[in-house]
């Protein structure tokens, strides 16, 4: 069986972006798949979190692991903490990778705003990521489109790694949905939906409440033509919201805008409201459940010993590859 490797991070608001792009693709892949899914709170210090929350948020994003459809008993859940190989072998990336391929990565780039006081973490965010996907011997990586280069240089330092001693990691592919890989604002389409932007109605949190939902929707950036058809250059905010409503619904984009045609953008966006909404209540229901329950601390720990047994067997091989330690 092929593993699956795949994380998010744990800084609020997971969206509708965070869904469509990467978490749904992580219940379609466990059925045939060996999965493990993570919970990423050493990215998430690479900017400053205040510890009492970001100790919820781990609970809150496993628990909307869950809430989804990840099945404990079939994909292994864990924090990333908790695998201390995860750091062990992001060193050992670390002295092969060049400071140079780590500068050109744009999320660095956004992130550190060109500053050289960036703090150092954001540079090495990638190679973490890099560590967490070959310590699991990782075939497949489902991810959104803004990942695809972090996931590029995971192969590269890997195939270099490879290239120059014996063979010690697997070479991972990222995973993309055609469509979702990439969910834009709702008040600005030309910019990514984010955990971060300071303006609520940018997106959709998966635990919104349905007039929550309803306003973010109703303001969303559209156009003048009053014309709903998919045009991502000139009609960007509308081309938003049909490949929203495409992946929620399951119609293709042209039934959508032959359903539409004649009828306004406040017909489409109420439906829109309806759908969204009601993909989003059982996942809800289901994270009010089992968030503050015993069982999702049982399920971390057993997933933590899971994660353990598979990296441990790992660092044995790449530290020998590396003649680091004594041999065990
Ligand atoms: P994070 O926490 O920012 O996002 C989690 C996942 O959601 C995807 N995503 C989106 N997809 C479509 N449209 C959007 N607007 C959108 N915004 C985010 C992301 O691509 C991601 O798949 N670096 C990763 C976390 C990570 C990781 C890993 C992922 C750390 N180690 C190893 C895979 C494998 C991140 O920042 O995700």
């Amino acid at each position: 069986m092929k593993r699956v490797f795949s994380g998010v991070q744990p800084t609020g608001n997971i969206h509708l972006g965070n869904y469509l792009g990467a978490l749904r693709q992580f219940v379609e892949l466990q059925n045939n798949h060996e999965c493990l899914y993570c919970i990423v709170d050493q990215h998430a210090i690479t900017v400053n979190q205040d510890p009492k929350e970001l100790r919820e948020h781990i609970l809150d994003v496993a628990a909307l692991y869950l809430a989804i459809g990840v099945d404990p008993k079939r994909s292994i859940v864990f924090v990333q903490s908790d695998v201390p190989a995860h750091t062990e072998l992001s060193w050992i990336l670390t002295c092969n990778s060049y400071t140079g391929e780590l500068y050109r990565m744009t999320q660095f780039k956004s992130k550190s705003h060109n500053k050289e006081s960036a703090p150092a973490g954001l540079l090495m965010y990638p190679v973490l990521m890099a560590a967490d996907i070959l310590l699991y011997d990782t075939d497949i990586v489902p991810v959104g489109n803004d990942q695809k280069q972090h996931i590029e240089l995971c192969r590269n330092i890997a195939t270099r790694i490879n290239n120059t001693r014996k063979k010690t990691f697997v070479i991972p592919d990222g995973r993309f949905m055609k469509e979702g890989a990439r969910v834009m604002a709702l008040d600005d389409p030309t910019q990514k939906m984010s955990k971060s932007a300071p303006n609520i109605h940018s997106r959709i949190s998966l635990l919104d409440e349905p007039n929550k939902i309803k306003k973010s929707i109703m303001k969303a950036t559209t156009d003048s033509d009053g014309i709903i058809k998919f045009d991502i250059e000139n009609k960007p905010g509308v081309s938003n919201l049909l490949n929203i409503y495409s992946v929620l619904s399951g119609e293709s984009i042209a039934d959508i805008e032959a359903k539409y045609e004649g009828k306004g953008y406040g017909d489409f966006k109420k439906d829109l409201v309806e759908i969204t909404v009601s993909t989003l209540a059982p996942i809800k229901e289901r994270y009010e459940e089992i968030r503050h329950s015993d069982e999702l601390i049982e399920i971390l720990k057993d997933g933590s010993e899971r994660a353990n047994a598979i990296a441990d067997r790992t660092m044995k091989r790449v530290k020998d590859n590396f003649g680091l330690g004594l041999k065990k």
